[in-house]
């Protein structure tokens, strides 16, 4: 059933691990609160955290892990607060980038660049160009992303494109969105609590296992990843269809 899905074995537990996860990393702002600290040291504690995720989910084999770091709702954030979040994308490139290709893994930035200023902009293109043939694991770090936006954007594309209306299938979609050739998630993590998608992959997201931990994001750790990976392996997944399992019970009926 693995094999069928997909799925890998991982390394470490020896249990089905996601080709893709996608993470919502919520909780920056209460893990400062909670310490008398402003949300800005969160979100710089948050980004610290990112490394150990990476490298956690790369040894279990994971091969696309995207991250939920900037919406396009965000922009509406106290303009101190944007640019704190702008300044750590900068710091995150400078101090992991050299890691990050070391570690064979690619980095993907999906979203608005274009609305960073161009410093920020050159940089992003440079770490893409560098890491670009890395094979290991592809980190999908997603800034000013929206889900809704990326299915306007894709069907924009097909109708420039002059595709026919017979010819608009999900295939031919998902083909124009930023996660064109990758596979969809399968295992979709939202720490801090709360139960909601925000605008997240929504088209790609359709299948995913969602899985809701009250950990904030700079406490999501080694264990939790561990704990996410562990249920995952325990779900039944169907695509609306029925298990091997569920068609040979029916058949003794
Ligand atoms: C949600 O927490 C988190 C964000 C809006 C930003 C996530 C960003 C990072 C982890 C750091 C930036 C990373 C890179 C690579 C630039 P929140 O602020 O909404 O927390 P709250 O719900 O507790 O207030």
């Amino acid at each position: 059933m693995a094999e069928l899905l997909g799925d890998l074995i991982s390394p470490i537990s020896g249990g089905r691990v996601p080709r893709h996860v996608a993470i919502i990393m919520d909780g920056n702002g209460r893990w400062a609160t909670q310490r008398g600290l402003p949300r800005v040291a969160g979100h710089r504690a948050g980004t610290e955290n990112i490394r150990r995720v990476i490298e956690r989910f790369a040894d279990h084999g994971v091969q696309y892990l995207t991250l939920y770091a900037f919406s396009t709702e965000n922009w509406s954030r106290p303009q101190r607060e944007v640019r704190a979040l702008i300044r750590l994308l900068r710091y995150f490139l400078r101090r992991e980038l050299d890691n990050l290709h070391r570690n064979n893994i690619r980095l993907q930035m999906l979203g608005h660049i274009e609305t960073l200023p161009e410093w920020l902009q050159r940089q992003v293109g440079d770490a893409i160009l560098l890491t670009r043939e890395n094979s290991r694991m592809a980190l999908n770090i997603c800034f000013s992303y929206g889900g809704r936006d990326d299915v306007v954007l894709a069907v924009r594309r097909l109708l420039a494109e002059g595709v026919a209306a017979d010819d608009v299938t999900e295939e031919a979609l998902a083909a124009r969105l930023l996660t064109a050739g990758m596979p969809d998630p399968d295992l979709l993590i939202r720490t801090a609590g709360e139960q909601r998608i925000s605008n997240f992959l929504l088209w790609q997201s359709a299948y995913a296992e969602l899985y809701f931990t009250d950990a904030f994001w700079p406490d999501f750790g080694r264990e939790d990843i561990d704990m996410a990976l562990a249920e995952y392996g325990r779900r039944k997944r169907k695509f609306g269809g029925l298990l091997p399992e569920d068609i040979e019970a029916l058949r003794g009926r």
